[in-house]
């Protein structure tokens, strides 16, 4: 998390290694260019969310001269900065990438057009309010945007559940950020073998599951849950066909955890936690379609 003072400004960087932003608070405006000249400069405010291009120049303003600016960003510097052991390479090695940023002037225009989940835009104005696409695969409803920002391979997504749901537990590789942008309630989580943890939210919450431990997210609140995750898949972990595993059902060899094979502690918890909010758990349509699909468990 970075704060800009009021009135100020940060030092212009560039670095090797992807980074993705979201604002938190404050108005300001972000200059990106590169060796060959080409400069594109745009505005953000709270809830904008982009990512700076690989090796550009980029410098953060705060437009207002009485409120500080805050960005929250997540970047695959760990393992870049592990592979070549050398900062002063990652900081200072002047080349563009005229594939990822070549100055184009809408570059950092809101775009509107999706290619099935995916939003192909290199910035959101508002992540909080931005509309969901309905999706169903990670269990209980609630809508769906996945981003692939400044032909980067870091990708992110917004994910919404309804009041009284949770989401399928599942697991994967190191780097997920998640943002809570609305919404209360709890994440279970666990490394194979031991009992689930809990760990509260509320907005603003940031939720890191770490490497290969189970997670799994309750919404307890009396609002939908909207959360944004940020991601470095430097170690993705995928089937043959390219699927992550974190979407396959456990039954089949992959890593995601069907409702009908979790233990009787975690609806139970759920329903304890759900206790004298005046709702119960709205769980039984997702149980139920669950199961047309579930495939069969392993002999
Ligand atoms: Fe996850």
């Amino acid at each position: 998390v970075c704060m800009i003072p009021a009135g100020g400004k940060l030092a212009p960087q560039r670095q090797l290694f992807e980074e993705m932003i979201m604002i938190l608070d404050g108005k300001g405006s972000t200059r990106v260019w590169n060796d060959a000249g080409h400069e594109v400069t745009f505005e953000w405010g709270p809830g904008s969310m982009f990512a700076i291009p690989l090796n550009t120049w980029h410098q953060h303003y705060n437009l207002s001269g009485l409120e500080p600016a805050k960005f929250v960003s997540s970047t695959n510097s760990p393992p870049v900065i592990n592979l070549y052991d050398d900062v002063d390479f990652v900081f200072n090695t002047p080349r563009d990438f005229p594939n990822c940023f070549n100055g184009e002037q809408d570059y950092f225009a809101a775009k509107k057009e999706t290619k099935g989940l995916l939003l192909d835009t290199n910035f959101v104005p508002d992540v909080t309010t931005l509309p969901l696409i309905s999706a169903a695969e990670r269990g209980a409803g609630g809508g769906h945007i996945r981003f692939s920002m400044a032909k980067g391979s870091m990708n992110s997504h917004i994910s919404e559940f309804p009041v009284a749901t949770y989401k399928k537990g599942h697991r994967h590789g190191p780097g997920a950020h998640v943002i809570i942008l609305s919404g209360e309630g709890y994440s279970l989580m666990w490394p194979e073998g031991e009992e689930p943890r809990r760990y509260e939210w509320k907005t603003g919450s940031l939720i890191i599951p770490p490497n290969l431990w189970f997670h799994q997210h309750f919404n307890t609140g009396s609002t939908p849950g909207r959360y944004l995750a940020f991601k470095h898949e430097t170690v993705s972990i995928r089937n043959a066909q390219g699927v992550p595993k974190a979407w396959i059902s456990r039954r089949i060899g992959g890593d995601q955890i069907d409702y009908a094979d979790e233990k009787p502690m975690i609806r139970q918890l759920f329903a304890d936690a759900l206790t004298g909010s005046g709702v119960s758990p709205a769980m039984d349509a997702a149980y139920e379609t669950e199961l047309a699909s579930l495939p069969p468990l392993p002999v």
